[in-house]
């Protein structure tokens, strides 16, 4: 029995068979494998992507959901992670969590004795980054040997493409703000251990310049919307426009969505790149199955 918190729960052979059987899904969406199986899916925030995606993925698959919104459990009224976790394990066979610090899910996972998966935390958005590098792989061949940026907020995302560096060996250019740094303890394991190399710029031209593929996300997460005025201010410049991105060479624009168009992404930008991203919401759904299937079968 395994969890799914962080990219570093699976090595890299199981992440290539994970994308082998989300190029199966693809072409193959119904299977039984998840019959008589049933999971719950906790969203203490909202979701549309993620949502849908598991859900539709894993009633493709034979399997059946129960939505838990933080409306809904007694855990919004205050009963512990822990007994809620040992209560949900005695019914389901599966538990996909999303919500805010990732001390949560990691208690959540302690006490579970199913498989937890990792829908979003503020610290990390494995599901996602997974998709984002199996995207990146079907449109550029490869990512061993690529450069990839992801220009604005050091968040979730930008955690999560830091941890991918433990897994798979291409140049990582992350560019912030000052003041909006990624996790200080996933840069310094990531510098010690990955495989890949990291760059950390101040500087909006470094996410352009020789790059293959440039990742943006929004400047305010869920959970920040009061910063999101202050925030403008502050990544105003890094931005990813035509004028920016005149300085690479043909880079392909992802973007996990939602787009706050006019911030990180103008909507002439977005649109131009909409194939990319658009194939990258789709590929949430093959990549999560090929998740679910190393997970349970
Ligand atoms: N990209 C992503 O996780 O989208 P949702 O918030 O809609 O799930
Ligand atoms: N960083 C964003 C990602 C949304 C998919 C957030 O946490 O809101």
């Amino acid at each position: 029995m395994k969890h799914f918190l962080s990219i570093e729960d699976f090595t890299r052979d199981e992440i290539e068979e994970i994308f082998e059987k989300a190029h199966f899904f693809k072409k193959n969406p119904y299977s039984n494998f998840l019959q008589n199986k049933t999971f719950a899916l906790i969203f203490e925030k909202p979701s549309t992507r993620t949502r849908v995606s598991f859900e539709v993925g894993i009633k493709q698959l034979g399997g059946d959901t129960i939505f838990i919104s933080n409306r809904d459990s007694q855990l919004a009224r205050g009963e512990e992670i822990s007994d809620t976790s040992r209560v949900l394990s005695r019914y389901v066979d599966g538990v996909i969590i999303r919500t805010f610090g990732h001390n949560i899910i990691e208690e959540f996972s302690k006490f579970s004795t199913v498989p937890v998966i990792n829908a979003l935390t503020d610290l990390r958005h494995p599901c996602q980054v997974l998709t984002d590098i199996f995207t990146i792989i079907e449109f550029l061949g490869d990512i061993e040997g690529k450069t990839i940026s992801f220009i604005g907020d050091g968040n979730n995302m930008m955690n999560s493409w830091i941890t991918a560096l433990m897994r798979f060996n291409f140049t990582l250019k992350c560019v912030f703000p000052k003041g909006f740094e990624p996790d200080k303890n996933i840069v310094e394991k990531s510098q010690k251990e990955g495989i890949g190399k990291l760059i950390l710029s101040n500087n909006p031209e470094d996410a352009f310049i020789d790059v293959d593929a440039v990742n943006t996300d929004v400047w305010a997460s869920m959970g920040q919307e009061d910063e999101a005025e202050k925030r403008k201010n502050a990544f105003k410049d890094f931005q990813i426009n035509e004028k920016n991105l005149s300085l690479s060479n043909n880079a392909i624009v992802l973007h996990c969505l939602p787009a706050h168009k006019g911030e990180e992404i103008t909507k002439e930008t977005f649109e131009k790149n909409a194939k990319y991203i658009f194939a990258q919401a789709e590929n949430r759904l093959h990549v999560q199955k090929g998740i679910l299937w190393k997970l349970f079968s």
